[in-house]
């Protein structure tokens, strides 16, 4: 594998190898701290991030490498029409790998058709983030000791979120994943995540705009944000952005051993006061995503 655009670029063996590297690099960093020397990531960031490109960067700089790049278009050529393709064969002279953002979802599949080095999807458009579904994944294990066997709920934005796009790719392969699909009706999963993904796998499902009634029944509980930037219209987005609203009156009714998860960032989905609830693990989903993205570097670059 060169690559990574898709979580499905990976097996279930090569995932599992990802969480055992990034469960010894959370034990053993000193173990890791060379294992980049003299390699050089870009991150090409056209579209604005704050946990990915700055895990990504950590997780370089945490291997013993070097960090170049940008963080929005306007402050590359992109701003003067330069294409992705232009882009990702002057950088691959000076970088051993990128990591790539962009609004158009395809674009790192361009990017890795023009140059022989790993490219990494860091989330295209509406489409995937694979790199958060290795940190949910991660996280999911650490949290709960296990992969299969879990009632999941997804809530907010399922039609625009791509980490709910890639977290539900990766999880059908797992024995025994029911999903429970919590949105308001204007932001169900996309027809062809339901045909494609969940009838032809025979997976377990609901749809439901109640995240209430679903709260006692869940394992995990994944929040997302309503994807501003991806609605067309203004007055959609106001009237639906505060569809749910995650406080510790809601969590009542939610088992001792559920865990909430957020990509983030949150803006009003869950309120501040569910972080300090022993069950919020966000913020520790967040730190997981530097710990996989190191295991990534490594595996992409062929480093042992
Ligand atoms: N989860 C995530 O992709 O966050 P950023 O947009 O801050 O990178």
């Amino acid at each position: 594998m060169k690559d990574l655009i898709d979580i499905l670029d990976l097996s279930l063996a090569e995932i599992d190898e990802l969480i055992d590297v990034a469960n010894d690099i959370i034990a053993n960093p000193d173990n890791y701290r060379e294992k980049c020397k003299y390699k050089k990531l870009a991150t090409l960031f056209f579209e604005p991030s704050t946990r990915t490109r700055l895990s990504f960067e950590a997780a370089m700089y945490e291997l013993g490498g070097n960090v170049l790049g940008f963080s929005e278009a306007q402050s590359s050529s992109a701003a003067k029409g330069e294409s992705v393709s232009d882009t990702v064969r002057t950088v691959e002279a000076y970088a051993d790998i990128i990591a790539m953002r962009h609004p158009k979802e395809g674009a790192p599949t361009v990017a890795a058709m023009k140059t022989q080095i790993p490219i990494i999807n860091a989330g295209d458009g509406g489409h995937n983030h694979p790199t958060q579904t290795l940190t949910d994944l991660l996280t999911i294990k650490r949290e709960v000791g296990r992969l299969d066997n879990l009632t999941i709920g997804l809530c907010g934005d399922l039609k625009f979120g791509r980490t709910v796009h890639s977290l539900i790719q990766a999880m059908v392969r797992y024995k025994n994943v029911k999903f429970i699909m919590i949105s308001p009706k204007e932001l169900k999963l996309p027809e062809y995540l339901i045909e494609e993904v969940l009838l032809k796998n025979k997976i377990e499902f609901v749809e439901t705009e109640s995240l209430d009634e679903s709260m006692d029944k869940l394992d995990i509980l994944y929040m997302t944000r309503v994807q501003k930037e991806r609605f067309f219209n203004e007055a959609d987005y106001v009237r639906l952005k505060d569809t749910y609203i995650l406080t510790p009156e809601k969590l009542e009714r939610a088992k001792d051993t559920m865990r909430v998860l957020h990509p983030l960032p949150r803006v009003n989905e869950i309120s501040v006061e569910v972080d300090n609830d022993p069950r919020a693990c966000y913020f520790r989903q967040a730190k997981n995503g530097k710990y996989i993205r190191m295991a990534l570097i490594m595996k992409l670059l062929g480093i042992e």
